[in-house]
């Protein structure tokens, strides 16, 4: 069974990033994927400080909630990560989090998340796409150096309310789907 682990970077439940990443999820149990989510702004996760202690093998001098994830990345075979669009790029909250994968680039723990699949996905309130652009990039340079394998980028433009993207059926649907295809 394929296990999936959702990363919500969005502070407000039931949000936009929240539905979104709920569809995808609804489409990857439709698979029978097992699921699992991580609601940040229900956590503690302090900044890194670039110590590099996590690079020696012993556990971040932090002592916060991230620590806890570490086991849970590595024990999932899918990733999904999921921001909104906060001065053009993500939350501090999901910025916060990537930070702390600094732990997977040592070349011990890299072998840890290697090739792992992660899907994306991104609302906003512009209608123009560009607007996206610097948290896209974010993701796909920091994915990319830590060797994961970004498959998918779901953005959703227009959205600013709390459940706008309600509205937008046909984002939801490649919600779904991209979901359903996460367990292949
Ligand atoms: C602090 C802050 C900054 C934002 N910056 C942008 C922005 O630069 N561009 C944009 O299109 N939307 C911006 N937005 C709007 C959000 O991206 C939008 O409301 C989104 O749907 C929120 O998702 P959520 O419901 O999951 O929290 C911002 C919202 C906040 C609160």
């Amino acid at each position: 069974m394929v296990k999936i682990l959702a990363i919500i970077g969005s502070p407000r439940r039931n949000g936009n990033t929240h539905i979104l990443i709920d569809k995808l999820l609804e489409g990857a149990k439709s698979e029978g994927a097992d699921t699992d989510s991580i609601f940040l702004n229900d956590f503690k996760i302090t900044e890194c400080d670039g110590c590099h202690v996590c690079w020696k093998d012993m556990e971040c001098p932090k002592r916060d909630d991230m620590n806890g994830f570490y086991e849970k990345i590595i024990d999932s075979d899918v990733l999904i990560f999921g921001t909104p669009v906060y001065w053009y790029g993500p939350t501090a909250l999901m910025k916060g989090f990537i930070d702390r994968l600094v732990y997977f680039n040592c070349p011990e723990n890299r072998e840890k998340i290697k090739g792992k699949a992660v899907a994306v996905v991104i609302p906003f309130e512009e209608e123009d796409e560009r607007a996206s652009l610097a948290t896209v990039e974010i993701f796909e340079k920091s994915l990319g150096y830590l060797e994961m394998n970004l498959t998918d980028v779901l953005l959703a433009p227009g959205v600013g309310e709390k459940g706008a993207i309600l509205e937008k059926k046909i984002i939801l649907e490649r919600a779904f789907n991209i979901g359903r295809m996460l367990t292949r």
